[in-house]
């Protein structure tokens, strides 16, 4: 019996030296994902004990305090912050102008014997030189709970670190089905546990408005509640206050993670003209419902010939610009059917009025319109690649979907336009594993094919989507979003050269431990 397990134990270890060799990150028991610009392993260890302290100026005493709350539940640690500490088992955080060459949000990170240095140029690479220390630590770390009878051992590494692409989003479409606070700041959290910095909120579509306007209240009273004749469950019900995105924003900003609103016009946008008829193009009654599927629930444009329109668009947006410190505003654009502008006097006599030739340069003509009142405001428009029909102005960006469309990004960037990349091909969440497995997301590369010569200065970088009208639990929506949106992150972060799926797909394998320990569901090997 004896020799028999003797035997299985020699061919077990036979198999594991046997395994293909990777990057020796990975076997030493490193997996950070997004994979660090550089990196290299020292030989070593340091400890985290309770006699560890934080050192840091003045300056970074915010991120000090996270990082602590960051360590201390599951190590029951409350780490002392200090300003001067001469010596002993450190983690000392550093602002250094000498590093502005990684921007705003790169960073080191060194880890010896006795301490470990995260320096940076700006707090927000403080921040995430944090998430990969955090991500060095047994996983166990991320437990709410007092974890005993763990090590809390990190190796020795020299990492230098910055993002390849500005814009690495996630876009929640919050009409369909309504997330509430907590599941946002679950997403919240774990995006910037992966480096994310754009939270898209798609607030508003044909299936409910979902965002408190103080001026409108009947938006939310009406196009936030549905009739019970369709048996919605309650928890489809509901909208963010202000108060709550003001939570959110911050909640967000302290993580590295700028919300950047989407108000959805002129398609897409039932639900207002449902509240407010006047706004339609014929004054007809229609139901709205959070299910866009098996009942008549169209989606028709708004008619943007009546004043009455930018009247209400400029007064909703005002209070969103008020809201959302974000830079970016995006005000949706896409699938306009513009059928109903082809019947309606007053879109024809706009058109006219205005000298356009069709009802594309009509949409133009409106977004630019909009446009013009967001930058006065000081911010940028956004909106989805139709934006571009009829001719695209020079100063909005464009959130590149419709794959098979690369001519519009070619266009945009040749005219100085900035794009942000979200195709149907790679980045749809909703989609079934069958259509975008992981790996198809891991495999993007914005400058492959046909838009290998465009300028890379003006692609910010890459956003994923999450449509809610299919998987419309927490679970469900996680088992879509969650691994795909890990492999995004690194596509978003890393360049393209430290890549590599086999390498990545052994990194994964601790992610799924870390999801356990964040309470997110996931699809394992999709
Ligand atoms: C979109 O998926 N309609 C942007």
């Amino acid at each position: 019996m004896k020799i028999r397990v003797f035997v299985s134990l020699l061919i077990l270890l036979f198999s594991i030296l046997n395994e293909p060799v990777f990057a020796g990150e990975v076997q030493k028991g490193i997996s950070i994902v997004p994979m660090p610009q550089e990196l290299s392993i020292l030989n070593g260890t340091f400890e985290l004990t309770g006699k560890t302290s934080i050192k840091v100026g003045h300056d970074l005493i915010a991120k000090a305090e996270q990082l602590r709350a960051y360590l201390s539940p599951a190590s029951g640690y409350l780490l002392p912050i200090n300003k001067k500490i001469a010596g002993g088992n450190l983690i000392e955080l550093k602002l250094l102008v000498e590093l502005s060459s990684l921007g705003e949000e790169g960073y080191k990170l060194n880890i010896s014997n006795k301490n470990v240095l995260i320096t940076a140029y700006k707090p927000k690479g403080i921040f995430w030189g944090i998430q990969s220390l955090r991500q060095l630590f047994p996983n166990e770390i991320l437990r709410e709970a007092q974890v005993d009878g763990v090590k809390w051992i990190l190796p020795c590494v020299n990492i230098t670190d910055k993002p390849r692409f500005s814009w690495r989003g996630l876009m929640i479409d919050y009409s369909r089905t309504f997330w509430n606070k907590s599941h946002s700041k679950k997403y919240i959290d774990a995006m910037a546990y992966y480096k994310m910095n754009k939270l898209q909120m798609h607030l508003t579509d044909d299936q409910g408005w979902r965002l408190q306007i103080d001026k409108y209240p009947e938006l939310t009273e009406k196009a936030s509640k549905f009739d019970t004749i369709y048996h919605e469950p309650k928890e489809r019900e509901g909208f963010y206050t202000k108060d709550d995105i003001r939570e959110l924003v911050r909640y967000a900003a302290a993580r590295n993670i700028d919300i950047v609103p989407e108000i959805e016009i002129p398609g897409h946008s039932s639900e207002v003209q449902y509240v407010f008829p006047g706004l339609s193009c014929i004054d007809d009654t229609i139901v709205i419902h959070p299910d866009g599927y098996g009942y008549k629930v169209n989606t028709r444009e708004l008619c943007v010939g009546k004043e009455a329109t930018f009247e209400f668009f400029k007064n909703v947006l005002s209070e969103v610009i008020e809201l959302f410190p974000s830079r970016y505003i995006h005000t949706g654009g896409d699938e306009c059917s513009k059928e109903r502008w082809k019947k309606c006097p007053f879109d024809q006599k706009r058109m006219k009025d205005e000298g356009l030739k069709d009802e594309n340069e009509l949409q133009s003509w409106f977004v630019r319109r909009i446009e013009k009142f967001v930058n006065s405001k000081g911010r940028k428009l956004i909106g989805w690649d139709e934006i571009s029909q009829g001719g695209l102005s020079k100063s909005a960006t464009v959130m590149y979907w419709r794959t098979g469309n690369e001519a519009i990004v070619l266009g945009a960037v040749k005219q100085g336009n900035d794009v942000v990349m979200n195709p149907t091909s790679h980045f749809y969440f909703d989609y079934p594993y069958e259509t975008i497995p992981t790996q198809k997301v891991y495999s993007y590369e914005p400058f492959s094919d046909k838009l290998k010569d465009v300028n890379p200065e003006h692609i910010l970088g890459v956003q994923s989507c999450f449509w809610s009208h299919i998987d419309r639990t927490e679970p469900r929506m996680d088992r879509q979003v969650f691994p795909r949106i890990i492999a995004l992150a690194e596509v978003g972060w890393t360049e393209s050269q430290n890549r590599n799926w086999d390498n990545f797909s052994l990194r994964l394998n601790h992610q799924y431990k870390s999801l356990d320990m964040m309470d997110i569901y996931y699809m394992e090997n999709k």
